[in-house]
């Protein structure tokens, strides 16, 4: 194995919330290019993933999975150089079955095969579906290409795709995987994030470093939810340390999408040493206090709301879990301003929107806006 693969959330993209199965060379090969250019890369985007589609409905003669010559005329070796030559890492997709949810061929018994495919073609990262598994064990399915995967000769990144079913957070470190996810299929609305974050929030416990709880793939930009819904997305994923795969066309990607997809101080909280997913430290009525400790002494702070109606929520900074002193200086990770205030965190959070504040002891050279003695009051 190899502990060194994910020490923090994987981050990247991937073709599926994007344009399904649809997916090509020059969209592999443009979407490479935009990270490289557009300021993912520098954010810590790494990883560009192929989903569902990409093979032929047939395996060669010597049993081997085969790039689809339309879809990737230059193959994929080709591609993990064109990858790898803008200093980013190439992604594929695989079934723990007999076939992909989409009809192509699964890897249920041709692991070995398949991993050492995947790493001659200089493969980094596999995604590993669950369709279509004749009801075998998946603790089986997915050990045995994790083991393929291990004896492949080539870090490659394993993301267990079991949707949650079988308590994959249980054994996915076990089986040699960075990552499972704890949920069904994420679609772009807000019932499907709200749903989602509901099941993650209760996992905590088994995410850390190389070893992550995955509430599935972004759909930020993909124009289903509100601005505010999405920055509720982005945030609330940030915040459980899950990994931040883009799923929307970067090609067609507005301001507001590259805004949010950019927000460093927000990758930050995702991306710290730590390695931390936010801990529930109140939850009523659908109002949710969120705490994330950072590698720096401070804590992330999220005040969620998931109701139709905006909700003031309060918590202290001794609830979150910061030690006693007589002022905090807060950092709003959306607003990038700061504040000051003696211990009581409130603020008025609209529907389906969430404040998140990075907080810590306040220090003499702090010079931010006048402390306030009864907490922060957010304007919406
Ligand atoms: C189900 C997975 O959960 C999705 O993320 C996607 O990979 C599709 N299968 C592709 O068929």
């Amino acid at each position: 194995q190899t502990p060194s693969l994910a020490r923090t959330p994987p981050m990247g993209w991937n073709s599926w919330n994007a344009v399904g199965c649809d997916v090509d060379q020059k969209l592999i090969t443009d979407t490479a290019d935009a990270i490289a250019a557009n300021g993912m890369k520098d954010v810590g985007y790494e990883y560009v993933n192929i989903d569902d589609c990409w093979s032929l409905k047939q395996r060669d003669t010597q049993g081997r999975l085969v790039a689809d010559p339309q879809k990737f005329p230059q193959g994929m070796k080709w591609l993990a150089d064109y990858v790898h030559d803008r200093g980013l890492k190439l992604g594929i997709y695989g079934d723990a079955g007999t076939a992909t949810c989409a009809g192509y061929p699964g890897s249920l018994g041709h692991e070995k095969a398949d991993a050492r495919t995947f790493a001659d073609w200089g493969i980094d990262y596999l995604k590993y579906d669950n369709c279509n598994n004749e009801g075998l064990p998946a603790v089986d399915r997915y050990r045995a290409m994790g083991e393929a995967l291990a004896e492949a000769g080539r870090p490659i990144l394993f993301s267990i795709c079991e949707w949650g079913a079988n308590q994959p957070w249980n054994w996915g470190t076990s089986v040699g995987g960075q990552m499972w996810r704890t949920t069904g299929d994420i679609t772009d609305d807000w019932d499907s994030v709200k749903s989602i974050i509901r099941k993650n929030l209760t996992l905590a416990e088994h995410a850390g470093p190389g070893h992550w709880n995955d509430p599935d793939m972004l759909q930020v930009g993909n124009g289903g939810m509100s601005e505010r819904e999405y920055r509720t997305h982005f945030g609330m994923w940030a915040m459980m340390a899950a990994p931040l795969l883009a799923g929307t066309d970067l090609a067609k990607a507005s301001d507001t999408t590259m805004e949010l997809l950019l927000n460093r101080e927000l990758v930050d909280v995702n991306q710290d040493r730590l390695g931390k997913q936010a801990d529930v430290v109140a939850a009523e009525g659908g109002r949710y206090v969120l705490a994330k400790p950072l590698e720096d002494g401070s804590v992330a702070l999220a005040l969620y709301n998931e109701n139709d109606y905006a909700a003031t929520i309060s918590t202290s900074a001794k609830d979150a879990g910061l030690p006693p002193a007589e002022e905090y200086t807060l950092r709003d990770l959306f607003t990038h301003t700061e504040a000051r205030t003696t211990g009581t965190l409130r603020a008025s959070v609209p529907a389906h929107g969430v404040v998140i504040h990075r907080v810590r002891p306040s220090e003499a050279g702090d010079t931010v806006t006048p402390a306030r003695s009864f907490g922060l009051d957010v304007p919406l």
